[in-house]
């Protein structure tokens, strides 16, 4: 659906709510990660909802990481609706996506590519300033932000 209705300036999430294993269709979790990933194509993030205790977390959580989301549990024998809500006010508000962090005159970088930033999260990247020297150290954003690239 995503795929046939592209919106420019909007930045498109999946988010999965599911009770537990596959039980209809394509059952086996591993060929289901493979379509997945197929499908999503690293587009879009894919955000696993997990509630009660059978779910499959590990799966669940493998699946969002190859597509650059989250993995959640919901316990929904306590307060499911509030969970809920916390998670989506997370994800509510993307603020830029294809976010790629420069850093001119770093070394050893942790990860510096990210799909989604939103309001109110926070992104980390470590590394070492090279020659220990703040002089020539420049970091630079450069991220999609409604349909403009910018440099921040
Ligand atoms: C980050 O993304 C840019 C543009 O897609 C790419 O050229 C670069 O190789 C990526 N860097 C890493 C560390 O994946
Ligand atoms: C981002 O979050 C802050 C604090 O909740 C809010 O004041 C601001 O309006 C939000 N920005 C957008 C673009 O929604």
């Amino acid at each position: 659906m995503l795929n046939q209705n592209p919106r420019d300036g909007s930045a498109s999430i999946l988010i999965l709510l599911t009770d537990g294993d596959p039980t209809t269709g394509e059952t086996n979790p591993v060929k289901i990660q493979k379509n997945v990933m197929r499908a999503i194509n690293k587009k879009y993030p894919l955000y696993c909802l997990g509630f009660g205790h059978d779910v499959n977390f590990e799966f669940l959580e493998k699946m969002s990481l190859e597509n650059s989301g989250v993995a959640r549990r919901i316990y929904d024998d306590t307060d499911a609706d509030r969970q809920l809500k916390g998670f989506y006010a997370e994800v509510a508000t993307p603020l830029l996506t294809n976010v790629m962090l420069i850093y001119e005159g770093g070394a050893n970088l942790t990860q510096t590519n990210f799909s989604h930033y939103y309001n109110g999260s926070e992104i980390v990247v470590a590394g070492q300033i090279t020659d220990n020297n703040i002089e020539t150290f420049s970091p630079r954003v450069v991220a999609i932000s409604g349909n403009k690239r910018g440099i921040f």
